[in-house]
């Protein structure tokens, strides 16, 4: 049952301008948590919820590709415990959603570097991702062990050793060149990146992907973000005007 606020904000969106791709930086966990006296993982645990609720609610409106930042880089310098309490959680609730994500048509892809992650981990990743591989309602696309730095760095890695093996000329490197060397290369890039909790940073999340996105700041802790929450978002989005370095007279009226 969705409450009345919620059923007004879904009911304001306008259906032909739904974002293709949406990102999100899903911050705030620990805080919730240590807010209730409780431990770190027990906000994650609570996000994992969040987490359902969300890709239901993206799917449902016709977002295309939903890019969740669920473990960067950055964070295997946590303490071992939380890092191996986020591990589990990954495991488990990838192999229980499986076919929720099969019966949804909805398709798991990742981004990052994956075979840094443990390896029960890896391995389930592999098998969902096989497994809902012809889903073609939405893509879910899971940053894990991901970082714009990263991405960017391993892309030039391979343009680099293209242009050593005289497989591509300096000269001829553009724009379309990164993208495709990038683990993105095969997703649009985001129109909208939401990121929770207040905190108002990129922090090393899509660098080259979000150059022309929407950016929306939700002071909502993740695992109390709701699907109004998720509505008000795409709402902001489509009050703005995107202009791609054009001139407001050059935009199309919608
Ligand atoms: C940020 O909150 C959240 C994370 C680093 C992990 C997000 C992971 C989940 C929601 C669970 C697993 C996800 C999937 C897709 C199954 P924080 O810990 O940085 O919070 P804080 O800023 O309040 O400390």
């Amino acid at each position: 049952m969705k409450s009345p606020n919620t059923t007004s904000a879904l009911n304001s969106i306008q259906p032909q301008r739904i974002p293709e791709h949406v990102a999100i930086i899903m911050d705030g966990n620990g805080r919730w948590a240590k807010s209730k006296g409780h431990l770190r993982l027990f906000g994650h645990r609570h996000g994992v919820k969040t987490v359902r609720e969300i890709i239901e609610a993206a799917s449902e409106i016709g977002v295309k590709y939903l890019t969740l930042y669920a473990f960067s880089t950055e964070n295997w310098n946590r303490p071992q415990s939380e890092v191996n309490g986020l591990m589990e959680l990954l495991v488990e609730t990838i192999k229980d959603e499986t076919h929720t994500l099969i019966d949804k048509n909805i398709r798991l892809k990742t981004i990052g570097n994956i075979a840094q992650l443990p390896d029960k981990c890896n391995k389930q990743l592999h098998e969902t991702v096989e497994a809902t591989k012809n889903g073609n309602r939405m893509t879910l696309i899971l940053a894990l062990s991901y970082s714009g730095r990263w991405d960017i760095i391993e892309a030039v890695k391979k343009i680099a050793s293209d242009v050593k093996d005289g497989k591509t000329l300096p000269e001829n490197i553009n724009e379309s060149t990164l993208n495709s060397a990038l683990n993105t290369g095969e997703f649009p890039n985001p129109d909208l990146l939401i990121r929770t909790s207040g905190e108002q940073r990129i922090s090393n999340f899509l660098l080259w992907e979000i150059a022309y996105s929407e950016i929306h700041f939700s002071h909502v802790l993740w695992p109390d973000f709701t699907r109004e929450d998720f509505y008000k978002a795409i709402l902001d989005y489509q009050s703005r005007e995107r202009r791609f370095g054009k001139t407001s007279d050059q935009i199309p009226v919608h």
